[in-house]
């Protein structure tokens, strides 16, 4: 994996250690040429125009949409729906399908282990329909408690929302079983993948996923693009929440008619050049491969995790049997964010705060953590140097 690093600009005759892919990722050559390739050579209007540009641009942005669909190995393609990101992925589902689907007592359940994007839009829509919003705990461990889905499911819950990977504790779900249990009882279940897409394999037809949405940021792809994943004949029995140009048949002031997916859902001009960069970016994950990158990262995981165990009142928040390569701390006596001011002196980007998942913190009775996450373009000497310099920090901060 010493070729990944090698491919992405920003680490280019520096000794920056970034280690918070968790929030975003950083960018390969491949994605940022393939973007500015398309703006200097290619650049047309999406499904409007005649002209060769526009028609090629149309074909570029329909292709890419195959692409994701291969990645996440859905049946069709137009159960792909391009969006803004993660959140407005679950914004979507959230409004569109409460509106067909959740009737006034209905339920909602999430778990507490969500960020707040896999939150509010459910209080949303639980406020807009009269449903109520029920929680799955957690364990110490940041642990779903999975005894309790089964008397948490009810015949009146519509749709459980869950994290594949909790972007606080690092805890990778098991979905697949909980998906199973959830459909047993009727109910729809919609993956969070943001911290998973990009970071090992993903196969909604396996998985048996209602939904399924992720960033472009996220995955080494650019901001202001993700993906919605849905089954066929859910977004086909779901209203679109934006109307506008695109997504519609015919308009007369009397009466709308809309378009077949995925277009149902795109209304407006859409992030064109985004949905290009994304393809490159899938592509540029590919040629990897998710399970090689699972395997690189968790040995990074491994090794921060025994070293970190071995620092005097440091406590890791998650300590899951399965994790993804993102590990929380607070250190006795150190406030999380005069860390990270000290980490940034000497080179070392890491993340500090609640997370957005105050619900999560509060369990563990804290405000703030820090927090460390890794792509294959980290490697152990960064572990390594991170450690040194946190114990360095460590005796620096305490003095
Ligand atoms: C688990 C999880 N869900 C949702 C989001 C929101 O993603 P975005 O801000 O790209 O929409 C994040 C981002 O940190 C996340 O980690």
């Amino acid at each position: 994996m010493r070729e990944f690093r090698d491919k992405f600009p920003i680490f280019q005759n520096n000794s920056l250690i970034y280690f918070d892919t968790a929030a975003t990722a950083q960018k390969p050559r491949v994605v940022i040429e393939a973007m500015s390739q398309f703006y200097a050579e290619e650049y047309g209007t999406v499904h409007r125009a005649i002209y060769k540009l526009a028609a090629h641009s149309t074909l570029r942005y329909n292709q890419t949409r195959e692409i994701v669909r291969r990645f996440l190995n859905a049946e069709h393609v137009e159960e792909i729906i391009f969006t803004r990101g993660t959140t407005d992925g679950i914004n979507l589902v959230a409004a569109s399908f409460s509106e067909a689907f959740i009737e006034k007592g209905d339920e909602i359940l999430i778990s507490a282990m969500e960020h707040h994007s896999n939150i509010v839009p459910w209080q949303l829509a639980a406020q807009k329909r009269g449903a109520l919003l029920k929680v799955i705990p957690i364990s110490d461990s940041g642990e779903l408690i999975l005894e309790s889905i089964e008397k948490l499911l009810t015949p009146r819950t519509k749709i459980l929302s869950l994290t594949h990977i909790s972007n606080a504790l690092g805890t990778i779900n098991p979905i697949k079983e909980i998906i199973a249990m959830a459909h047993k009882n009727g109910t729809k279940v919609l993956i969070d993948g943001a911290q998973s897409a990009a970071h090992m394999p993903v196969d909604v037809q396996a998985l048996d996923a209602d939904f399924f949405v992720f960033s472009g940021h996220k995955a080494f792809g650019p901001t202001g693009v993700g993906v919605l994943y849905g089954k066929r004949e859910l977004l086909e029995a779901m209203p679109p929440v934006q109307g506008g140009g695109d997504m519609v048949d015919t308009v007369t002031f009397a009466k709308t008619t809309y378009q077949p997916l995925p277009t149902k859902f795109e209304s407006g001009t859409p992030m064109i050049v985004e949905v290009i960069g994304l393809g490159a970016a899938l592509e540029f994950i590919e040629s990897y491969g998710r399970e090689e990158i699972q395997a690189y990262t968790h040995e990074l995981l491994t090794c921060a995790t025994e070293q970190l165990r071995q620092i005097d009142g440091l406590k890791i928040i998650g300590t899951a049997q399965e994790k993804g390569p993102i590990i929380s701390f607070v250190l006795d006596g150190v406030h999380p964010l005069d860390l990270a001011t000290l980490m940034d002196t000497k080179q070392i980007a890491m993340r500090t705060g609640h997370l957005c998942a105050q619900p999560l913190l509060l369990h563990f009775e804290l405000k703030a953590v820090s927090r460390i996450s890794f792509a294959p373009y980290n490697n152990k000497e960064e572990v390594d140097r991170f450690v040194t310099t946190l114990e360095m920090m460590k005796i620096a901060l305490l003095r």
